[in-house]
């Protein structure tokens, strides 16, 4: 990985003498066909290429790598062969151990939120990363919008808030919904979009150093998030608000006032393609750190787990009572 970044850097332009960073997707769902698969086809600008597809169904990929122009290689070792990094559309249990074979054989990692599930499959993650020298960005979509990121930095240098709050009605739980995958079914909003509102408090007040979770009705939690240096941020997410109520907001408030986050459009391939590009900066520059890497993937994971555990007990002494 190293000998490859540095021939990069030898060279005096993207594309001109220097081959393009081949990317290969693991997933071949819907998030698969309309994010990933247009975002890394459509990246020649930053030097990437999509050149594989895998998924556990064989006729999915084929037709998804035809879609873009891609091969779709047969078995993962021979996926993997034909790659230099790895982006995936698969649920998080899934990308775990996929991704971490795939940073010990040295490939670049592009991961979707959460990191993982289990806390043990985050942690062998975060070592195999380590272990193959390899870069990794997670893919918290509102953490590379450029409006969002115009706001943080503003934030951030004013500081001084004593606290936050932000909520995430979604309505991927609807029957109609695309996004009602198995995986968003057993483990809810916590998981699916608690990561992004999560993300954005932590680097909008600092990191997270605790967590108090309780859960409403249906799939509704709330978190109370605790922030190095004392500021606070009650965090409300579900997945099953109904298309009326959905939306998303955020806000940091203090002895200043109050600053809301900006509304932001839907469109994934904008901050996907940044995403993309400051992945491919960093393999060329041979870089392996970056503020989403999988370190604060893994970081926000720990996040959910307690809020998950915390969930559960009070679960099981209503139960009881
Ligand atoms: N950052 C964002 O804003 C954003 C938005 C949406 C989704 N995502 C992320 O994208 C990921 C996938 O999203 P999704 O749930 O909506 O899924 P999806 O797009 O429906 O795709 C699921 C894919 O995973 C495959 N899959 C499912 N179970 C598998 C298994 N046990 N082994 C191998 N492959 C398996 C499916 O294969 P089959 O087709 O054969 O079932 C399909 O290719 C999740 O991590 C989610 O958080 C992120």
């Amino acid at each position: 990985m190293v000998a490859f970044a540095a021939s990069w850097r030898e060279k005096d332009g993207i594309g001109m003498t220097s081959p393009p960073l081949r990317f290969g997707l693991v997933g071949t769902g819907y998030w698969a066909r309309v994010a990933h698969a247009p975002a890394l086809a459509s990246a020649s600008a930053a030097g990437v290429e999509l050149a594989a597809v895998w998924g556990r169904n064989p006729q999915a990929a084929a037709r998804l790598a035809a879609d873009f122009g891609a091969a779709a290689p047969e078995g993962i070792d021979a996926f993997l062969a034909a790659v230099d990094g790895v982006a995936f559309a698969v649920p998080p249990d899934v990308q775990a151990p996929i991704a971490a074979v795939a940073a010990r054989a040295g490939k670049h990692l592009l991961l979707e939120k959460p990191v993982a599930i289990s806390e043990a499959e985050a942690d062998d993650l975060v070592d195999a990363v380590t272990q193959g020298q390899v870069a990794s960005v997670v893919f918290f979509t509102l953490s590379f919008r450029a409006e969002i990121r115009a706001w943080l930095a503003d934030v951030t240098a004013r500081g001084g808030w004593t606290g936050g709050a932000g909520s995430w009605f979604g309505s991927s739980l609807l029957e109609s919904s695309p996004f009602n995958t198995p995986w968003r079914r057993e483990n809810g909003a916590l998981w699916d979009i608690a990561p992004h509102v999560v993300a954005l408090l932590w680097a909008a007040l600092g990191p997270v150093t605790s967590v108090t979770a309780d859960a409403g009705p249906a799939d509704v939690s709330h978190l109370i998030l605790h922030h190095q240096g004392g500021a606070s941020s009650p965090v409300t997410v579900t997945q099953s608000a109904g298309e009326q109520a959905a939306g998303f907001e955020a806000f940091v408030w203090g002895g200043a006032g109050r600053s809301a986050a900006p509304a932001v459009p839907d469109d994934p391939l904008p901050p996907l393609r940044t995403t993309l590009a400051e992945l491919a900066g960093n393999i060329r520059a041979g870089q392996t750190g970056h503020p989403c890497d999988v370190r604060f993937g893994r970081n926000v994971g720990r996040v959910l787990a307690e809020a998950q555990r915390q969930i559960d007990r009070r679960r099981r002494a209503g139960e009881r009572a």
